[in-house]
């Protein structure tokens, strides 16, 4: 009996905890023509299961990309990729939401490939109104062509967060009170591409992309999308406020949360534009909401 009474208590602990700090289970396998069309060279778009799997290819004709029907003003925005394995290097993978007009806003990742056996680099950036400059890069801390792992943006009035499965890689605090301007009044699409940037993505551009491995290929599956649609026009979301992505606990991270992107920053960051002090001999206003910075 008292075994009993425990098992209760740790059952009712239990959903207290995941009720604070989950995300509501997102349907599987939603196929990508549900919420996506391709953007360009249709052809290099590959289906499987019934749209539930699909794969991007590259070759030294043209990369691909797809894009979202829909225009979202916040929400929470995943992707699970297998990155493009063996001899990478040259190539860059994107997952990014962003809006359509010249002042645009935008949320990104993009995945810099590598020679086989090297390690990808996973940047980040924020635009608002037009502007960029807000790189992040960091290393992962497993290989990303294994397996299929979930890359996130959570973007809600009080920040933006970037997750790696469920661990926090960068958060984006509205800092509008600073003088910062935070993306809240311009829906964007969500997309996607894989495409040859053998300029600039490995080692600065050094390595460039073996065209005798081609066609490159990253893999996709998971396209649910959680959030606010509303015409590419709407300057705000009819149910702002009352989505789940709203509510208090994704206002903020969670004491654990923070734990875990202290660790990524300590153990896995390779460059934070809030640390370049050459590039911003002033700490970025944005970047003082930074715990750690
Ligand atoms: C590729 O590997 C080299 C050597 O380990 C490393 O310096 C570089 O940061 C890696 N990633 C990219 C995208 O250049």
């Amino acid at each position: 009996m008292a075994s009993f009474m425990w098992n209760i208590c740790l059952g009712v602990l239990f959903l207290a905890y995941a009720a604070k700090a989950a995300a509501p289970r997102r349907p599987v396998n939603v196929p990508f023509y549900r919420n996506y069309v391709p953007t360009w060279a249709f052809d290099h778009i590959k289906y499987f299961n019934g749209g539930n799997d699909i794969q991007l290819s590259l070759d030294k004709y043209t990369g691909t990309g797809f894009q979202s029907k829909g225009s979202y003003l916040f929400g929470h925005f995943s992707m699970q990729i297998k990155m493009v394995p063996g001899d990478s290097a040259g190539t860059v993978t994107a997952f990014y939401l962003s809006s359509q007009n010249s002042e645009h806003d935008e949320i990104d990742f993009e995945f810099l490939g590598n020679r086989t056996g090297q390690p990808y680099i996973v940047q980040t950036n924020v635009f608002t109104g037009g502007k960029g400059n807000k790189e992040q890069r960091i290393f992962l801390w497993f290989d990303p062509t294994k397996d299929f792992h979930s890359y996130s943006v959570l973007w809600n009035m009080y920040q933006i967060v970037f997750f790696v499965d469920d661990v926090p890689i960068r958060v984006f605090k509205n800092s509008k009170d600073l003088g910062v301007r935070f993306p809240f009044n311009q829906p964007m699409k969500i997309y996607s591409s894989l495409w040859n940037a053998d300029d600039w993505a490995t080692r600065g551009g050094l390595e460039k992309t073996d065209w005798s491995k081609a066609p490159f290929v990253a893999a996709y599956r998971g396209f649910h999308v959680d959030g606010c649609e509303e015409s590419v026009n709407a300057r705000f979301c009819k149910t702002q406020g009352q989505r789940w992505w709203d509510q208090k606990e994704f206002q903020d991270l969670d004491s654990f949360q923070y734990r875990r992107l202290s660790w990524v920053r300590q153990k896995y960051t390779i460059y934070n534009y809030c640390t370049d002090k050459v590039r911003y001999p002033t700490v970025p206003p944005e970047c003082t909401r930074d715990r750690d910075v």
